[in-house]
């Protein structure tokens, strides 16, 4: 008999490694390397995907490529994708579970349904009965959506033939397996294999096709990166656990933008669009509270009004010895550090060294902005002099180390925004400021040229130290 060989596969990154190992070599993650049987070559597919691969062209020869978007009706998706999906493309959804891929997927197959029918949903996950129980809490019922309960990927595609789909929606492409591979459904191998198999027949067949791949506990794509790299987009699917808020993200994406968000909102019968975001972000915004900021934060083109709140507090740790705490919900925890150094450093402000400092962003949004930077500041002087801001006003800026504020994009915009919601006064980098800003905005703007001014502006707005 002839003997197998192992390797031992890295199932983050699909690194091997001849023996097991704690840590992967390539990745640094640790006890992500399982044991897979060395498959023969002749068993792997090849990686080959697009037609005419192997002959040779020269660019003026190549075909324009068809990419048309065709909108799928669900506009926050839509904006993600760049205007829509794209034939032949295959598009990776991330998240964690109970975030709403299934149901996303049904909203998307009932809405397409008229114009890409029909719809074949795979589902290695739930039954026939568990999906129409779904789709009708959902009341996306249709005769063009076809369901079809397997995990082997030659039935799968038997079906593809059988059925010639226009749009294939697969849940989750970990549960699929080819069955002359030995390796178990969902490893590196397995994973990969099934997702070329699926990127050939989308190509081929110029069906789009979308794969719903779960996340590690850290929020990557679980099993292989290498999918995010052989797939042509790859969105997520976010949300805190206390918000019924929704974020879709691309973070590839061969045919469109990368930095779109999508917002819903998830309720009893599914995903809703939120269509006036800054509205629902301040909508439960209480009046007069310590240690909150409004600031227009810009995501892809679409400016969002946030409210920024910061908590200064006596610290227990520290009077035990150990570090003050430091947590932030929605924000980077890393530019929260940074900014404590800095105003506490430039301000004199001893008050950050010894308490306890917590940041969020109220309503469940992530954002990563540098431009956040300047509210969280006032936010955080708010909270350690226990004064509220007045409603009206916002601010926006990046912090350097110096305490410089430097200028970020799309002020005109953000400022809009403002406008549009009420707000009479923005504080915001002196650079941003420019002679036709100043003429067409009826709002009081602020130009600060480092965050040592802050003390002075919140004087301005009736907030002093002695008060
Ligand atoms: P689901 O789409 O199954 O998540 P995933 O596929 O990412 O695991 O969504 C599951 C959650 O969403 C579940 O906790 C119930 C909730 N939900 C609603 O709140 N409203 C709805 O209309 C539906 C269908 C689900
Ligand atoms: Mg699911």
């Amino acid at each position: 008999m002839a003997k197998t060989k192992s390797v031992y596969v890295c199932q983050n990154c699909g690194a091997q490694s001849p023996r097991w190992q704690g840590r992967c070599n390539d990745c640094e993650c640790w006890n992500t390397l399982a044991e897979e049987v060395l498959e023969s070559q002749a068993k792997l597919s090849g990686m080959t995907l697009n037609q005419g691969a192997g002959e040779l062209f020269s660019l003026d020869q190549v075909l324009q490529d068809q990419s048309e978007h065709r909108p799928t009706g669900l506009g926050e998706l839509d904006r993600v994708l760049g205007g829509g999906l794209v034939n032949g493309s295959v598009l990776l959804l991330g998240g964690p579970p109970g975030i709403g891929k299934s149901t996303l997927l049904l909203q998307l197959a009932s809405s397409v349904s008229k114009e890409l029918a029909p719809v074949l949903y795979v589902s290695g996950e739930e039954s026939h009965r568990q999906i129409r129980l779904r789709a009708d809490r959902l009341e996306t019922v249709s005769p063009a959506i076809l369901v079809f309960n397997e995990t082997r990927l030659e039935a799968i595609e038997e079906q593809i033939e059988n059925c010639q789909p226009k749009l294939l929606l697969v849940d989750s492409v970990q549960t699929l397996f080819r069955s002359d591979l030995s390796s178990a459904p969902g490893s590196v191998t397995q994973v990969r294999e099934c997702a070329s198999a699926l990127m050939r027949i989308a190509k081929r067949k110029q069906v789009s096709t979308i794969l719903v791949g779960h996340v590690t506990k850290d929020g990557g794509l679980a099993g292989p990166r290498v999918l995010e790299h052989l797939v042509d987009t790859v969105l997520s699917f976010e949300g805190e656990a206390d918000s019924q808020v929704r974020v879709l993200r691309s973070s590839k994406n061969r045919f469109g933008p990368t930095h779109e968000l999508g917002l819903f909102e998830m309720g009893p019968k599914g995903l809703t669009p939120v269509l006036h975001p800054s509205t629902f972000f301040l909508k439960s915004r209480a009046a007069n509270l310590n240690g909150t900021t409004v600031t227009p934060a810009l995501e892809g083109t679409r400016p969002i009004l946030v409210e920024l709140q910061a908590l200064v507090t006596e610290s227990y740790a520290a009077k035990q010895g150990a570090p003050p705490i430091r947590r932030s919900v929605g924000l980077d925890g890393n530019r929260l550090s940074l900014l404590l150094a800095v105003l506490g450093k430039r301000l004199k402000e001893s008050q950050f060294g010894k308490n306890d400092v917590y940041a969020k962003i109220s309503g469940g949004l992530n954002l990563v902005e540098p431009a956040l930077d300047l509210a969280l500041s006032f936010a955080l002087l708010s909270s350690v002099l226990e004064q509220s801001l007045p409603s009206t006003f916002a601010a926006f800026g990046e912090v350097g180390l110096g305490g410089e504020l430097r200028p970020v994009p799309g002020s005109e915009i953000r400022l809009r925004e403002l406008e549009r919601m009420g707000f009479l006064s923005c504080a915001l980098p002196t650079q941003s400021v420019t002679l036709e800003l100043r003429k067409n905005m009826e709002l009081e703007l602020i130009p600060l040229e480092n965050i040592d001014q802050v003390p002075m502006t919140l004087r301005k707005l009736g907030i002093s130290e002695n008060s």
